[in-house]
């Protein structure tokens, strides 16, 4: 999206909380708790601290990790990060320091206990996420809120896990979090409507744009890329169109960086400044359900047939989760797409070649 795109929604997001303000002030969650410092927890603790330091809207920002080491490189990034804003005149010396300073690192859990609002970005593992939430539930204080920055997990299943599921929301931030202005704010049917206003109210205050979403899987730009690619596999197999004219359709007449098929073939190496949201969805999906590790860069037809298989067994009336047969077909065969040299294209090392499919 062009810059100005851009900051028209931004614009529309502020205009939006100025009109919310008016009709009722959100409360500030004035400390902030963020759990797991990896690539996206480094990025939103940068983020609130930012805005902490330059507008004030938070007083402190506790990080956490359970191990030093962890801590230290979460530390690590957000200096990197700060200097090198710093090092491009993007950032004045004094403001990286304020920012530096509103940040307290710690390995010492009970210091999150008295936050307002704790985001979590710990790996993507149900299990893992539910015991948090469960110990979480009864270290803090009755008000403060969590939110989770899953990709793939139901935010219902860990806001009941929490004891305290009125108070629960999803915060699906994108990756680079200090670069990327969307995040989607998801609210289930437990959520406090005070809570999830004020979740949407935050995102705003510390500079994103902030769309409301229900807890669906996917939640809205996943829920929607994925029956995308589905959708072309389908048309495939009832031969409305053929695997070239589908792609170039979508690329020409509708403004996508590549065609779904072409997409559904490729590795995330190949992709990784086009579709960062999906390639992340569906290696967070693959690391959730099968414990492989996050940054593995193995999508390709499998994946896409795992997530789909995934969706059509939790949500079985839901008509747009459907695995075609040609991704069944393909499978089963080891035609994954690029990473085993053929998919819906015949592949030779990075280059595509002509479709499988005509
Ligand atoms: N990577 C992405 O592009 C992206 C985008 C949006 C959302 N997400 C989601 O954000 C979450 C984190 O993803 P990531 O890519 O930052 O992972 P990551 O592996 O880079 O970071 C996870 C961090 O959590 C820490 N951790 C693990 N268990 C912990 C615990 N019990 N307490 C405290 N810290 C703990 C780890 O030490 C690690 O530093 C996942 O739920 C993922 O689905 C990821």
């Amino acid at each position: 999206m062009s810059i100005k795109g851009t900051a028209q929604l931004a614009a529309r997001a502020g205009r939006r909380r100025a009109a919310r303000q008016f009709s009722a002030p959100a409360q500030n969650f004035d400390k902030l708790g963020v759990i797991g410092l990896g690539l996206m927890g480094h990025g939103i603790a940068q983020t609130a601290a930012a805005a902490a330091a330059n507008d004030g809207v938070h007083s402190s920002i506790i990080a956490y990790e359970t191990d030093q080491a962890f801590l230290d490189r979460g530390r690590d990034r957000i200096q990197k990060s700060v200097d090198r804003l710093v090092s491009r005149d993007k950032m004045e010396s004094a403001t990286a320091e304020a920012l530096m300073g509103k940040i307290t690192f710690t390995t010492d859990r009970s210091a999150l206990s008295d936050t307002d609002l704790i985001v979590e970005a710990i790996i993507e593992n149900m299990d893992l996420k539910k015991k948090l939430y469960s110990e979480l539930g009864a270290e803090c204080k009755p008000e403060t809120v969590f939110a989770s920055n899953t990709s793939s997990l139901s935010i219902t299943e860990m806001a009941l896990a929490s004891s305290r599921p009125d108070k629960f929301v999803g915060v699906h931030f994108f990756n680079p979090v200090q670069v990327m202005k969307l995040v989607e704010v998801i609210k289930t049917v437990h959520t406090n409507e005070d809570e999830f206003e004020r979740a949407l109210d935050w995102v705003e205050k510390i500079g994103k744009v902030g769309v409301k979403c229900g807890d669906t899987p996917g939640f809205i730009v996943n829920r929607l890329l994925v029956p995308n690619l589905i959708q072309a596999m389908l048309m495939l197999e009832r031969k409305d169109a053929e695997t070239r004219d589908i792609d170039l359709s979508m690329q020409l007449g509708a403004g996508q960086p590549m065609g779904p098929l072409h997409l559904a073939d490729c590795e995330c190496t190949l992709l990784k400044h086009k579709y960062q949201a999906l390639i992340e969805f569906m290696k967070s999906f693959c690391s959730a359900a099968y414990s492989l590790p996050v940054d593995k860069p193995d999508i390709g037809l499998d994946t896409c047939l795992f997530i789909m298989e995934g969706w059509v067994k939790d949500f079985p009336n839901e008509t747009a989760f459907v695995v075609p047969k040609t991704l069944k077909d393909k499978v089963d065969a080891n035609e994954l797409g690029r990473k085993t040299g053929r998919g819906f294209y015949l592949w030779e090392g990075d280059k595509r070649g002509d479709p499988v499919d005509g």
